[in-house]
């Protein structure tokens, strides 16, 4: 299988994921700059400056062909206003995988935006892409994450113990994963 996707928005009913632009910068770097939002998440509260940098990098990630390949898409509301952002990553072109994730500014939590966000990734993921698995992992005790994986219908497959030190301390992996085949039988229901 060969890949070579170019970046389109990607529009649902209530939110469109698009490329992050430098007048995000501010929403970008309140919500990476939150140690709340945070606190599961790999990475410690980011500076100004730092969100600057990443945010230039991750616009500029528009390309799915080889693994490694990413997108880091924003979520924005009917009416454009900056929501959280999603994460998209080829993990295997032979074994057509990829990993997601999802960030939501605290504002624009618990509203289903991630969840809505996500099945626009999971539809370009398998109806787009033809990839054959798409997964998720997570800090168990980051229940929102986990509640959003069910929602999706993702399966829960591995809880690692103490698999990783991270901010002093050692952390469990819960592991979620959904497959093509699955993702179509979950849509059939809705299109009757
Ligand atoms: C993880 C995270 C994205 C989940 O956000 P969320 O707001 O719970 O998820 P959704 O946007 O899908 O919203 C679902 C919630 O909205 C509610 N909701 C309200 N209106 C809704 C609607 N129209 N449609 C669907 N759900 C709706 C749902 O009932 C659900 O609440 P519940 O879980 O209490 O039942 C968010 O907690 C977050 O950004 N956390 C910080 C970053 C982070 O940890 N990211 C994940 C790393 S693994």
């Amino acid at each position: 299988m060969t890949l070579d996707w170019d970046f389109h928005p990607l529009r649902g009913e209530r939110v469109t994921l698009d490329l992050l632009r430098p007048d995000d910068l501010d929403d970008l770097a309140a919500m990476q700059g939150d140690p709340a939002v945070c606190r599961y998440l790999l990475y410690e509260a980011r500076s100004r400056e730092k969100v600057a940098e990443i945010l230039e990098r991750d616009a500029a990630a528009t390309h799915l062909a080889v693994k490694g390949d990413y997108l880091q898409p924003a979520i924005r509301s009917a009416d454009g206003r900056f929501l959280g952002t999603m994460y998209f990553e080829l993990q295997s072109v032979e074994d057509r995988t990829a990993e997601i994730g999802w960030i939501l500014a605290p504002h624009a939590q618990g509203q289903g935006y991630a969840t809505e966000a996500a099945r626009l990734l999971l539809t370009l993921a398998f109806d787009e892409l033809g990839l054959h698995r798409v997964y998720a992992e997570l800090d168990p005790r980051n229940t929102a994450s986990v509640r959003t994986c069910e929602r999706l219908g993702m399966r829960h497959e591995g809880h690692f113990v103490e698999h990783m030190w991270l901010k002093g301390e050692w952390t469990d992996t819960g592991h979620y994963a959904l497959l093509e085949r699955e993702w179509q039988a979950a849509m059939l229901p809705r299109q009757a």
